[in-house]
């Protein structure tokens, strides 16, 4: 009798050990801004919605074959890197001088781990660049060339700048020096958000940042609380706007916060974030997923590239208001 008990016991503990709920999900952005039905051909419609979905169904199909959420994010961003239509990776836009500078960073929400690089010129995809500084080194945020001197330590190939260069974004650099605006306030960036099924989430965002950018102008997305965070007691947000007003509001922490201080329901919290934003001048939107599996898409543009999918089969990618 004793002896059963003792058996009880031990699976007991092996069970709660092994806390699983089977259920997770995924979040995505390609960036917010002046998005709107009239600009868009049905053929660029098509696009975009294909790219998310590939994306999407990349990261989903890590989770669902028992995969960590940080490895569903990273190569959900990597689809979204390695397209021209996104601002990030291959389709970031151009400085004022046509070079391509890049920035990204992400967060695991179990340890509250982090990395980030800045003013990244010659790495294919800067969020596997911002995993390894989480992973392997003793930093959080690596900038310029000595983050890409960190990258040829750990095996990483560096590519020429030109590589990046791309006519629609050549194009839209000349167009804006024409108009002679300091930069151009359309805020592409691509972010994901991940729950696995262990309930680990994590968060990881990238970006081109802003054509016509100077002075290596630097936004929200390295910036950890501001363009990304994660803590698996609250929820993960991947930010994409203007990314002055995001540092500014800390953005990402800032929705974290109101779940662990005020109990605000994930929803709620990220309305308040966005309104603080849009009464300093700001505009743009997050997503996230808490800790709950509810998820957010919210923003106060007029679209943003944007899609989610859940293991109980809820799923959607839309682009408009
Ligand atoms: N949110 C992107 C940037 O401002 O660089």
């Amino acid at each position: 009798m004793k002896l059963l008990v003792y058996y009880f016991l031990i699976i007991l503990t092996l069970n709660s050990c092994n806390k699983k709920n089977n259920h997770f999900a995924i979040v995505v952005h390609g960036g917010a801004g002046t998005i709107l039905k009239d600009n868009m051909t049905n053929e660029m419609e098509k696009a975009y919605k294909q790219k998310l979905e590939e994306a999407l169904n990349v990261g989903y199909s890590i989770l669902k074959q028992n995969g960590k959420s940080v490895d569903a994010v990273e190569a959900t961003i990597k689809i979204l890197e390695d397209s021209e239509l996104f601002n990030a990776g291959k389709g970031s836009v151009l400085s004022n001088n046509e070079e391509v500078e890049m920035d990204a960073s992400i967060m695991t929400g179990d340890n509250l781990n982090a990395g980030a690089v800045s003013g990244i010129k010659k790495i294919k995809n800067p969020i596997t660049l911002a995993r390894k500084v989480m992973e392997e080194s003793e930093h959080v945020f690596l900038s310029g060339s000595g983050a890409e001197d960190f990258a040829v330590s750990k095996g990483f190939k560096l590519i020429d700048n030109s590589n990046f260069i791309t006519n629609n974004r050549l194009n839209s650099l000349k167009n804006i020096k024409k108009r002679e605006s300091n930069t151009d306030n359309k805020f592409g960036t691509v972010g994901c958000v991940a729950i696995d099924k262990n309930g680990n989430i994590t968060s990881g965002t990238s970006t081109g940042g802003m054509t016509n950018k100077k002075w290596n102008r630097i936004g929200d997305v390295p910036i950890i609380g501001a363009g990304t965070y994660a803590n698996n007691q609250t929820c993960g947000i991947s930010s994409t706007g203007w990314g002055e007003y995001f540092i500014r509001n800390v953005v990402a922490y800032d929705i974290s916060a109101q779940i662990e201080y005020n109990k605000k329901s994930i929803k709620n919290a990220a309305k308040n974030t966005l309104k603080k934003v849009k009464e300093l001048g700001g505009s743009g939107g997050v997503i996230g997923i808490d800790k709950n599996l509810n998820i957010i898409m919210d923003f106060n543009t007029e679209g943003m590239y944007r899609g989610y999918k859940k293991s109980n089969g809820d799923t959607a990618i839309e682009i408009y208001k």
